[in-house]
């Protein structure tokens, strides 16, 4: 007997979580597209009579969409780890269930932090575009960079995927690692990490690292004034959430050389367009949200996310409610 109907809203949705659902449910697939922006009337008309819903998309989901869902939706699944794109209140308040899929991408976002950091410490844009252009001029000034060894590395947010990036650059010859958060994190001792107050962290840090969740507290937190805090050498990159950083502020500091470089794994709006300011710039090195996105991480991410839709209508706990 199924244990409900579950709606997936995006068919992008790796046939590892597929076929756990389709061993005890029928669910159905939106057959909207791969990629967004526009499937989100898709999903408007087609949620109504759901137990449960896989949100593998990064529409928000609001108190409009649940309604339209109808009393009966249970669960919500998102496959990812972020849920600021889900209204946590509103799902709260009907008495919903939600569940998300952390820690299986620590390593995945950890890699690309790191990635970003050398690509933008190092001046990957600006030499490949050199290269590129018939530019390649050779000096022993030209094209010169950030050392990481001997470094400061502030890490704000000292999670799963903050603690996976100080793991990967202990090989690297740090010579200090510090951290800021809402509270003091047990690993950190072993790890060599000392927590400080983001002030101190902005102010001493070679390249700071943001890897924490976006909250009112968070949001904008790179701002005009903290830009100006930073050393001038200061790498910043972010694997978090675009509006953590005011793209203006950061744009400008970037222009004036306030700070050396930034790497961007996410932005605000995503999709960012190709003629947003910050793209053009030489020492501001974006990639496309890509922090996740390796074939095992997904697949890990889409078979937790079945499995949390699962067990939530089995009336058993969730791998990862939130
Ligand atoms: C998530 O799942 O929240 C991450 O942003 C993926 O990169």
């Amino acid at each position: 007997m199924s244990l409900g109907r579950v709606l997936i809203v995006n068919k992008s949705f790796p046939a590892a979580g597929l076929k756990l659902l389709k061993n005890n449910v029928e669910p159905v697939v939106l057959m909207n597209m791969d990629y967004e922006p526009q499937s989100l009337p898709d999903i408007k008309q087609s949620i109504k009579g759901f137990d449960a819903l896989i949100w593998n998309t990064k529409h928000k989901l609001t108190g409009e969409i649940l309604d339209l869902a109808g009393p009966q939706l249970k669960v919500v699944s998102t496959m990812s780890s972020g849920t600021d794109h889900i209204d946590i209140p509103e799902i709260k308040k009907r008495g919903i269930l939600l569940g998300n899929t952390p820690q299986v991408l620590d390593d995945a976002v950890a890699d690309i932090t790191v990635g970003l950091l050398i690509a933008a410490a190092r001046r990957f844009k600006e030499g490949v575009r050199e290269l590129e252009s018939g530019e390649w001029k050779y000096g022993v000034q030209w094209m010169v960079g950030q050392d990481i060894a001997g470094s400061t590395v502030g890490i704000v947010g000292f999670g799963g995927v903050g603690q996976a990036v100080l793991r990967r650059l202990r090989g690297f010859d740090v010579a200090k690692f510090i951290y800021s958060g809402r509270s003091d994190k047990p690993q950190a001792k072993g790890l060599g990490a000392e927590r400080v107050p983001i002030d101190q962290l902005l102010r001493e840090s070679d390249f700071v690292i943001l890897a924490c969740p976006l909250t009112q507290e968070t949001r904008h937190l790179i701002n005009a004034d903290t830009l100006k805090t930073m050393k001038n050498t200061a790498v910043v990159i972010n694997i978090a959430r675009g509006e953590i950083v005011d793209q203006d502020a950061l744009y400008t500091a970037l222009v004036e050389k306030q700070i050396f470089a930034a790497g961007l794994d996410v932005v605000t709006p995503e999709p960012l367009s190709k003629d947003h300011p910050l793209v053009s710039l030489p020492n501001c090195y974006i990639v496309p949200h890509l922090g996740s996105a390796t074939v095992d991480t997904r697949n890990k991410m889409a078979s937790i996310s079945a499995q949390n839709v699962l067990l939530a209508l089995q009336g058993k706990p969730m791998l990862f409610p939130c």
